[in-house]
């Protein structure tokens, strides 16, 4: 197997997270707008086999593991045989993706047989008025049939939830008492503002504050390890099955471990959620640039990387991508 590739900070290049469309079928209000966002036209996107050549060539960097996401990653026609086909890739020993499991359940005892271990379920609210009025969709019911098919199949679910002041506070307890007797993992995300990148002054919902509030109402949160650049810190509570996990999304406290780069639907390399794109990969291969070229370019990219998500801000775009909501680089 190829040594694992280090960027300029000693980073290892492990992770990729792979959006496969803009789509998405519901309207969370902090991600889009009622009215959606500029799609895309289609020819603008990475094609399948051109994704498939991209995620070759990054195994023989080193990566092991890649997460699809979107937009809704399930509203992309064919997503299945192209996942069938990413799982041929030598080298390629973790396949997941995050989904929002509206469409999500019939294809679930697919998801299995093709090895998947991990899926991420977005799901914000167990009830049901508040889950249409955050995702401006009527949808819970279709959501919880995947949850319940997850777990049905035996594939790891974590659940993600975005702890927003004022709109579903109410729901963290609810949702982490899903850990008392179900095997999930119920993660709670700090709301990152997404007005074009820029940072609001205060959270009100910080990773301290959300662990007070839930450790008063569920018990002692007993820090668990994990792995190498993760992005949640996860608990486990006495008697629960579940865990507990909190991302710091907001506070960035993980950018020092961080082993991902990002490729956005339309052929982006991002090596940090908050650079405005390092290098159109699309254009490279569309091109007619080797293999060889790819990948050298992919490497050089990687050895040019932020420290951190501030730091990548402040840095001046080296090829502008269209980030007009978390739904065009799948987070
Ligand atoms: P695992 O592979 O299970 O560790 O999942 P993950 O946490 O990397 O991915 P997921 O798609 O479930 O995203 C969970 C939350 O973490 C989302 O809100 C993401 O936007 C956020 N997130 C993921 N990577 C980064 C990152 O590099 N920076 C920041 N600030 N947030 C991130
Ligand atoms: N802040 C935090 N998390 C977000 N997500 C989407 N937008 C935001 C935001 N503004 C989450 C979704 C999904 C994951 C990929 O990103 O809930 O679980
Ligand atoms: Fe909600 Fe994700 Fe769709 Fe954005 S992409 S609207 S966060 S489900």
């Amino acid at each position: 197997a190829p040594s694992v590739l280090f960027d300029n900070h000693g980073r290892p290049l492990e992770y990729l997270r792979l959006a496969v469309t803009d789509r998405c079928n519901l309207r969370c209000f902090y991600c889009m707008p009622e009215e959606g966002i500029k799609y895309m036209p289609k020819q603008e996107l990475l094609t399948y086999e051109e994704m498939e050549r991209l995620v070759g060539l990054l195994t023989g960097l080193g990566v092991r593991k890649v997460r699809l996401t979107g937009g809704e990653p399930f509203v992309r026609r064919d997503l299945v045989p192209f996942m069938a086909r990413l799982t041929a890739i030598p080298g390629l020993d973790d396949l997941s993706l995050t989904t929002n499991g509206v469409l999500t359940a019939p294809y679930v005892p697919e998801l299995a047989r093709l090895g998947v271990k991990a899926v991420n379920l977005s799901l914000d609210t167990l009830d049901r008025a508040r889950f249409a009025s955050i995702t401006r969709r009527d949808e819970l019911p279709r959501v919880l049939d995947t949850f319940y098919a997850l777990l049905a199949s035996g594939i790891q679910v974590k659940i993600n939830a975005v702890v927003m002041d004022g709109q579903n506070i109410e729901d963290l307890v609810p949702l982490a008492e899903l850990t008392r007797e179900l095997p999930v993992e119920v993660r709670f995300i700090e709301e990152m503002p997404f007005n074009g990148g820029s940072h609001a002054a205060t959270l009100p919902w910080d990773h301290c504050r959300i662990r007070q509030h839930l450790e008063a109402h569920l018990g002692e949160f007993v820090p668990v390890a994990t792995p190498a650049g993760a992005t949640a810190s996860e608990y486990s509570i006495a008697g629960h099955q579940g865990r507990i996990g909190i991302i710091a999304a907001y506070s960035r406290t993980f950018c020092g471990t961080c082993n991902r780069i990002r490729l956005t639907a339309e052929g982006g390399l991002k090596t940090c959620l908050y650079d405005q794109g390092v290098l159109d990969v699309r254009a490279l291969l569309r091109g007619g640039s080797t293999d060889e070229e790819v990948a050298e370019a992919l490497k050089s990219a990687f050895r040019y990387r932020a420290a951190n998500g501030f730091e990548a801000e402040q840095r001046r775009p080296v090829h502008q991508l269209s980030f007009e909501s978390m739904s065009t680089i799948g987070g």
